[in-house]
């Protein structure tokens, strides 16, 4: 992490906005819900989770949402006709929970045009890669195939364009030798449950924005790859060998 950076990870002296309401969105296992749940438990999230939202009824993460007495909401996609017409559903139940911010975690769909403008500035998305490296699907495969050295996972502001916006924070993972695609998948689903929490707190505080093409953080543009982890920074921070 850059040095000039490096204080912001602890900086606790936000501005309070009233941005403060949080839909997750979900469709799996919803281990990344977890790290915001378990957040918000110990009043470190800025926020509040007011609702999560599964397009799959049997998502692992909607039972991690009762267990925390969440409000979790099942809307099937395969009940509508076609993708406007479900996104169009999704936007009223989102909109009921009046969120400030949609948090997308594993929610394994491609968004309309209209919903991601309708949320546009105020939904965020975790990757697992160091973007603008490997997007879409099969991420850890595609890089170690390229024998790549470093990997990760990132938080960006959701666009139009998949996987394509502006980034806010990222974290990096070295590519051991004899690494496999679960092991390293693994070590970066540990790095998303590090840096998710931190760039929805950063939203919820008034301290990240959105404004044109660029990530704001306390109003200085990120750089494009947004603030980064280095791998020993977060290596340490998960007591890592
Ligand atoms: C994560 O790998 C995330 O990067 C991707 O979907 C996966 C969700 O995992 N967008 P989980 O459901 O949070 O465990």
């Amino acid at each position: 992490m850059s040095e000039s950076y490096a204080d912001t990870l602890n900086d606790l002296t936000p501005e309070l906005t009233g941005a403060r309401r949080v839909v997750v969105l979900i469709s799996g296992n919803g281990s990344n819900l977890q790290a915001l749940i378990d957040e918000q438990t110990h009043d470190r999230l800025g926020g509040e989770i007011v609702a999560v939202i599964s397009n799959v009824a049997d998502a692992y993460g909607l039972q991690r949402a009762r267990d925390a007495g969440i409000d979790a909401v099942v809307l099937p996609h395969g009940e509508y006709d076609s993708r406007d017409a479900y996104d169009g559903a999704l936007i009223k139940v989102i909109e009921r929970h009046e969120p400030d911010l949609v948090v997308l975690a594993g929610f394994m769909r491609i968004l309309s045009t209209r919903f991601v403008q309708r949320f546009h500035g105020r939904m965020l998305n975790i990757h697992p890669s160091l973007l603008p490296a490997y997007r879409g699907l099969g991420t850890h495969a595609k890089a170690l195939a390229d024998r790549v050295t470093e990997h990760g996972c990132s938080v960006h502001f959701v666009t139009e364009e998949l996987d394509g916006g502006p980034v806010a924070i990222q974290a990096v993972v070295k590519v051991s030798e004899g690494e496999t695609e679960d092991s390293l998948k693994e070590k970066v689903h540990a790095r998303e449950h590090l840096i998710y929490p931190i760039a929805v707190k950063w939203f919820l505080e008034g301290r990240l924005r959105l404004e044109g093409e660029a990530a704001l953080l306390d109003g200085t543009p990120l750089p494009p790859q947004g603030l980064r982890l280095s791998h020993a920074d977060a290596a340490e921070e998960l007591d890592e060998e």
